[in-house]
């Protein structure tokens, strides 16, 4: 604060002529002025305030006037004392007054204008002293009150000041200044591994002159470390030397903090959302393949996959339901349930939308025509909904199984198991009858060998009554064929070999008008099937598709190999076939016609036309060797009939050459017929002694056993199979065990024999004919006699 009032001099002087002459002299230059005559009256005004600078004058009557300067120094610093001298003085009386505390001292006689302006002079430096205490005090003021540490330092590095910041932080001794730690100031609070750093800084700063920043670690009281910003500028004189350094060291704790905490939040935020990222990559990629795989799984299913919407509109047709449906993706998504599909419309489609409520539907043996295809068939349906992962329903997906081919094929199952229930009737009839073939044929064959030539009326009576038992015969082979208990001779068949050796009989059979073509795989495997019998086959088919194609037409005979998996209900096991096909372009048979094309007896061809046992033979032959029928057939497109055979697995069996027979002539055999049905036993006995041989008839396996065990020796067995009591086959087990070189023969009709063992024995299918029975004989007796030789 600038002085204002002039500055007020106390004149201390006993001697009051001259205490007159200084107070005037002083008024006159401006100052205020009082006076004392004693040292005592001196301090006391002193005391009582306002004085700025005293005159006295050292001899005084009561305190020296040294005392009294001291005394004023020790109360009051900042008034000023000029001492006035007695009239000479030392330079010894002039130390004395200023060790004193006196500011000046003056010898008398004084000039006034030299005392005058002796204490102006001392006027102003008193002012000088006190702008410097004051801004002393701000500075003090304002670093006490600041919230950070305060310290200045001189121009080398020694600390001047700390405000209480610093002890109180420190835990040091207030204003202990100059122990060493204290000389060294903050830096000896730094951190072990900052003081080096911070150091150098401090260090290079005070040397160039350059503002100090540093962050560091200083130690407080209690031995912990927090963070500051240590920061320090100097100060500059007028001619720019610096004076002074200030500093402030600020506690960054916190913000050290939170920025630690920032960055690892920051580090922690970056590793987190590479952490997802990495999660989502993961399970997009996850879907992505779920995705891809449910794709393949509805494109690759065999069912139908559909989905709909809420409006029942279709939002997702497969691959299969485009087989189905003969209709594309494209043209199915986005139209609806009923549109598409007509016979959805009313109760299904209420089903439907019930689905989208929560429900689920099965539609079974549903029939079904689909709108734009026209495609027509069965199905089966199950719809369940759809749900997103939230559980909430968005629609529902249905699975449908085309049954049309099951259907069929369950129709066609039935039929077999019907045929075979006709067929076990069938063959019982056909065997009776056979046997009574047998007996007429048998007998008519020796009427007309002994019948005279001449005779020519009965003759050709005879003939017309054998034609008529032969065409019984036919038939009864026939149904025998179809009851598959024909008495079959399977081996090898080469088919392509078969088939273009008939090739000439069968054109003959169709007609001109009727084109054959042979389409044979050149790796066709032999078939196992009896080839008589598939000639007869193939002929009856090629029959069949003659009729059905009256103005001529195209007639294709296939064979190919085919794998048959177990997918095929009608073949008896899966495995490898050949497959005979034939194919015509005729009238083809309708739904109905084919249900019941199989079945014998069954007919179009009118009374006396057709027998309707061609095909149930195909069918019995087929399934008799083991393999089955198929057929195919469209009203005015025409139709394929399959016979599918196994493939030949047995080598072939040496066949006997009957072309290189000799005249058939075996000698007189005594024969042992056994035969348990007298009408046959009778017709074949006048057979065999026509034949030139002895016959002794036993009508049962057991009378057959006591005849060669006493009566003659016999040369042959000729025995029937089907008998009560002990069969051919086992009676022929029986004699080979006793009489083990004695032949035997068995006739059947039957193919049912234990294959085996009949495999060994030379067979005779009934109905036999003279001729057959020569042949059989004169067979055996050749390779008994071979075996013999
Ligand atoms: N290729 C074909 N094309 C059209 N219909 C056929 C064909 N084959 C058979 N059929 C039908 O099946 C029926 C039964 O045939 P199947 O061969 O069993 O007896 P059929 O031919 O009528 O009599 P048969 O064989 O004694 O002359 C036939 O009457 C005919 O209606
Ligand atoms: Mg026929």
């Amino acid at each position: 604060m600038p002085e204002t009032r002039p500055a007020r001099v106390l004149v201390v002087d006993d001697t009051e002529p001259a205490r007159y002459a200084t107070a005037r002299t002083l008024q006159r230059a401006g100052f205020t002025v009082v006076e004392a005559g004693s040292g005592e009256e001196a301090l006391r005004q002193i005391a009582e305030g306002g004085i700025d600078a005293v005159v006295l004058d050292i001899k005084l009557p009561d305190i020296s006037g040294l005392e009294v300067c001291r005394t004023i120094k020790r109360d009051h610093p900042d008034i000023m004392v000029l001492q006035l001298s007695a009239t000479f003085v030392s330079s010894g009386d002039r130390i004395k007054g200023l060790d004193s505390g006196a500011d000046y001292y003056l010898g008398q006689p004084v000039e006034p204008a030299e005392l005058v302006a002796t204490l102006g002079a001392l006027m102003r430096i008193r002012a000088a002293e006190a702008a410097v205490r004051l801004s002393e005090a701000r500075f003090r003021a304002i670093a006490e009150t600041m919230p950070q540490v305060v310290w200045s330092a001189r121009p080398n590095g020694t600390y001047e000041y700390f405000n209480s910041r610093w002890y109180a932080y420190t835990g040091m001794p207030p204003g202990t200044l100059s122990t060493a730690a204290a000389r060294q100031g903050w830096c000896a609070a730094v951190q072990t591994d900052d003081q080096a750093r911070v150091t150098n800084s401090w260090l290079h700063s005070l040397a160039s002159g350059e503002p100090f920043e540093m962050e560091c670690r200083l130690r407080s009281g209690d031995g912990s470390y927090r963070w500051f910003l240590a920061r320090a500028l100097p100060i500059h004189n007028e001619a720019g030397a610096i004076i002074r350094w200030f500093g402030t060291c600020t506690d960054i704790e916190d913000i050290i903090n939170a920025r630690e905490v920032l960055a690892r939040s920051q580090t922690e935020l970056e590793a987190m959302v590479a952490v997802r990222t990495r999660e989502i990559a993961e399970a997009n990629e996850r879907l992505r393949h779920e995705r891809a795989f449910s794709e393949l799984l509805v494109a690759s299913s065999a069912d139908g996959i559909i989905a709909y919407d809420d409006d029942l509109r279709y939002t997702l047709w497969n691959k299969a339901m485009e087989r189905i449906s003969g209709l594309s993706a494209s043209n199915a998504l986005g139209r609806t349930v009923g549109d598409l599909l007509p016979f959805l419309r009313g109760e299904p489609e209420q089903a439907m939308r019930r689905v989208l409520q929560g429900e689920t539907a099965h539609m079974r043996d549903q029939r079904y025509t689909f709108a734009d295809s026209g495609r027509e068939g069965w199905l089966e349906a199950d719809c369940t909904p759809l749900r997103a992962t939230n559980g909430e329903i968005i629609g529902a997906i249905a699975f449908i199984r085309d049954i049309t081919e099951r259907r069929a094929v369950e129709e066609q199952l039935r039929q077999t198991q019907k045929l075979e229930a006709l067929g076990q009737l069938t063959s019982g009839v056909a065997h009776d009858f056979n046997n009574l073939l047998s007996a007429i044929l048998g007998n008519l064959d020796l009427i007309r060998k002994h019948l005279p030539a001449s005779n020519s009326d009965l003759t050709h009576l005879l003939d017309l009554a054998l034609q008529g038992a032969e065409r019984g015969q036919t038939l009864t082979q026939r149904l025998l064929a179809f009851a598959r208990r024909q008495d079959l001779r399977p081996g090898l068949v080469d088919i392509p070999q078969l088939l273009v050796g008939m090739r000439e009989l069968i054109q003959r059979s169709i007609g001109p008008t009727i084109t054959i073509e042979l389409r044979l795989a050149d790796d066709l495997e032999p078939a196992c099937v009896d080839a008589n019998q598939l000639e007869l086959a193939i002929l009856n088919l090629a029959v069949n598709s003659r009729d059905a194609m009256p103005a001529g037409g195209a007639l294709v005979i296939a064979a190919d190999n085919l794998v048959v998996g177990d997918r095929e209900q009608l073949a008896p096991s899966p495995g490898h076939y050949v497959c005979l096909s034939i194919t015509d372009n005729g009238t083809g048979m309708d739904e109905k016609t084919m249900a019941r094309a199989v079945d014998p007896f069954f007919t179009t061809k009118g009374p006396g036309k057709g027998t309707g046992l061609g095909l149930s033979m195909v069918h019995g032959l087929a399934a008799q060797s083991g393999g089955f029928l198929r057929l195919h057939s469209r009203i005015g497109v025409g139709t394929t009939v399959e016979i599918l055979l196994p493939r030949a697995v047995v080598r072939r069996p040496r066949r006997v050459d009957s072309e290189q027979m000799p005249a058939m002539k075996s000698g007189r055999l005594t024969v042992l017929l056994v035969e348990d049905d007298w009408l046959i036993a009778l017709s074949t006995q006048a057979m065999i002694e026509d034949l030139g041989h002895v016959v002794h008839t036993a009508t049962s396996a057991t009378k057959a056993l006591d005849l060669l065990r006493s009566g003659p020796t016999f040369d042959l067995v000729l025995t029937d199979q089907a008998m009560p009591g002990m069969t051919g086959v086992e009676l022929a087990g029986h004699i080979r065990r006793q009489w083990p070189g004695l032949p035997v023969l068995l006739a059947t009709g039957y193919a049912e024999l234990p294959m085996l063992s009949a495999a060994e024995l030379p067979r005779l299918a009934k109905p036999f004919r003279q001729d057959d029975l020569a042949a059989a004989i004169y067979q055996l007796m050749q390779q008994v006699q071979t075996k013999r030789r």
